[in-house]
């Protein structure tokens, strides 16, 4: 009797758990649907499907949104390292691609620098310098110097101090340590690893003795005003042919006194000149072996036919206002000797291309400031 009952009542009952489970079936596909359409939306804005999961486990899906696409705030959500507290900070520090970005961030807040401090940390420097500099106490005048465009951050140290001696203001500063004017002339130089047309070599930078450029012509004898071949770069050849018949048309004769020397070459002119003249003369206007910008290539000693000293001749005044349209410039100028570090050189032309050699002309710079300024990166 009893057996007959329950099972009676089993049956009436089966209709309910099925509506249970439909319904929580039906949430279920809501939910999801709902979280593939976040996911979705958050990946539009530029997110990563892991920084997406990661937001929405988060319950951070309304502050994104409300942010929009934010590249720092990407990387947090995609990092171990992220620290809900620093949240309103990641929001409004700037993104580099760089490996500990999130815990170098957190480490530079917990010292207590602002948010801005801490982008310009971070755009200052590599992961490297970044992660180092975030180990040490906190620092004054970080704005001062890092909001300088041309700033890095690991001549900091050297940037503090040199403004404590020379009293000189933020920017110069900047420039002059990174053109290591905080060194003495060729101690502790750059050894230069990075070959291309834009090389900067001066007695802060040195070539290696072996470096010979690998794309070498001989210029035409014609315009040849020396003992023997005169050898350079096949670009800067072609400008220098260029930039002769231009000159010609004005009745001007240029012609070439030196061009590519090696280094054992400059070895040999420096202890030429070191007997001729003496120490004082080579410190002025000769380059050691390996800091000389003939080794590059990029250099040409210009002269004038008729006239053998080159600055009274009419091809001088014609090359100082024309030369920067053919890509040239006068490498060592009378007013930026402080900052060449060779006494003015009437003759010595480097190529840079037209479009550096227009602006350096224009703006009355040396090319050791131009390169800092844009291309030393
Ligand atoms: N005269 C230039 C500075 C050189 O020797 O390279
Ligand atoms: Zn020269």
């Amino acid at each position: 009797m009893t057996k007959k009952k329950v099972k009676l009542k089993l049956k009436s009952n089966a209709k309910k758990p099925l509506i249970i489970i439909s319904a929580v079936i039906i949430v279920i596909i809501i939910i999801v649907a709902f979280y593939f359409n976040r996911i979705g939306e958050l990946k539009n804005l530029g997110y990563s499907e892991v920084a997406a999961k990661s937001i929405i486990f988060k319950f951070k899906y309304s502050y994104v949104m409300g942010i929009g696409e934010n590249k720092t705030l990407n990387a947090a959500f995609e990092s171990n390292d992220y620290l809900e507290d620093n949240l309103d900070d990641y929001a409004k520090i700037d993104y580099d691609d760089q490996e500990h970005l999130i815990s170098n961030i957190n480490k530079l807040l917990d010292k207590g620098y602002s948010d801005n401090e801490v982008s310009l940390i971070i755009s200052k420097g590599d992961d490297e310098s970044v992660s180092d500099f975030a180990k040490r106490d906190k620092v004054k005048y970080i704005e001062e110097f890092l909001s300088i465009d041309f700033a890095k951050l690991e001549n900091f140290d050297r940037y503090v101090e040199y403004q404590d001696k020379e009293n000189d203001d933020a920017e110069t500063t900047v420039l002059y340590v990174n053109m290591d004017f905080d060194k003495e002339d060729y101690v502790d130089p750059l050894v230069i690893d990075k070959f291309d047309d834009y090389v900067l070599v001066n007695k802060h930078r040195q070539l290696s003795s072996d470096y010979v450029p690998d794309d070498l012509v001989t210029i035409d004898e014609e315009y040849v005003k020396a003992d023997g071949d005169v050898e350079i770069e096949r670009n800067v050849a072609k400008a220098f042919y260029d930039m002769a018949e231009a000159a010609s048309k004005d009745g001007m004769e240029l012609m070439v006194s030196s061009g590519y020397r090696s280094y054992e070459d400059q070895e040999e002119i420096t202890n030429t000149y070191l007997e001729l003249y003496g120490q004082n003369y080579v410190d002025n206007y000769v380059a050691k072996p390996g800091f000389s910008e003939h080794q590059t290539a990029m250099s040409l000693d210009i002269a004038s036919k008729s006239v053998d000293t080159f600055v009274n001749s009419d091809e001088y005044v014609w090359m100082m206002d024309n030369a920067y349209k053919y890509g040239f410039i006068l490498r060592y100028p009378r007013s930026k000797e402080d900052i060449t570090g060779y006494k003015c050189e009437a003759w010595h032309y480097r190529y840079v291309g037209k479009k550096i050699a227009k602006y350096i002309h224009d703006n009355n710079i040396t090319y050791d400031e131009y390169y800092v300024m844009f291309l030393d990166n």
